[in-house]
C-alpha cells in the first residue's frame, strides 16, 4: 500500500469513534489550514457515525444529525467551522451552484461530504477520501491523501 493510504479496522462503534478522534486531532494540527474530507462507502455504511463522533471531538457538544434533507449542517466550533454535507438526495449538481457552493471551500474550514460523487464538478477536491466498507460485521476504513495538507496529516497518524 502507498505511503499516502492507511487502512484502520473498525470492528465497533467504539473503533470508529478512535479513528475519529485521531483524524480530528490530525486536522488540529494543521490548523488553521482547512481541509476537504470526502467519505466514500454504501447507505449504512458509517459515514455519519464516523462524522458525528469527528465533529464532537473537534469540540463540538450537542448532537450531530444527519444532513441527509438539508445537505448542509454547518457547525462553528471555537477553532474552526466545520460543513457536514450530504448529497445523496442531490438532484443536480448544479443546484450546488445555486447553494453558493464554492463559499464553503475556504481556509480554516473543515468539509466533511457524504455521497462526493453527487456534487460531481461542483465541489472542490478532496485533501482526504475515507472509503468506510463493510466487512463480516465490522468496517475497514481506508484514508488516502491527495493533497500536501492531506499527506502531512496521514503521516502523523498512528498505525
Ligand atoms: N464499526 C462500525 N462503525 C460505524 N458504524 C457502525 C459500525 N458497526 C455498526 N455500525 C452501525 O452502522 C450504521 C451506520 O450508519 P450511518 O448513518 O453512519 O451510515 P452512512 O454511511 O452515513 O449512511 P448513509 O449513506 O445512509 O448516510 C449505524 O447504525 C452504526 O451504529
Ligand atoms: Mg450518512
Amino acid at each position: 500500500m502507498s505511503g499516502d493510504t492507511l487502512q484502520f479496522n473498525s470492528e465497533s462503534v467504539e473503533d470508529t469513534q478512535a479513528i475519529a478522534a485521531n483524524l480530528a486531532k490530525g486536522v488540529k494540527a494543521t490548523l488553521p489550514a482547512g481541509m476537504v474530507i470526502y467519505l466514500e462507502g454504501d447507505l449504512g455504511a458509517g459515514k455519519t457515525t464516523f462524522s458525528r463522533y469527528f465533529i464532537q471531538q473537534l469540540g463540538h457538544t450537542g448532537n450531530v444529525k444527519s444532513p441527509t434533507y438539508t445537505l448542509i449542517e454547518p457547525y462553528e466550533l471555537e477553532d474552526i467551522t466545520v460543513y457536514h454535507f450530504d448529497l445523496y438526495r442531490l438532484a443536480d449538481p448544479e443546484e450546488l451552484e445555486f447553494m453558493g457552493i464554492r463559499d464553503y471551500f475556504r481556509e480554516n474550514v473543515v468539509c466533511l461530504v457524504e455521497w462526493p460523487q453527487k456534487g460531481a464538478d461542483f465541489l472542490a477536491t478532496a485533501d482526504l477520501v475515507i472509503n468506510i466498507k463493510p466487512t463480516g460485521h465490522g468496517r475497514i476504513f481506508d484514508v488516502k491523501a491527495l493533497s500536501a495538507r492531506g499527506r502531512q496529516l496521514v503521516s502523523a497518524l498512528p498505525n
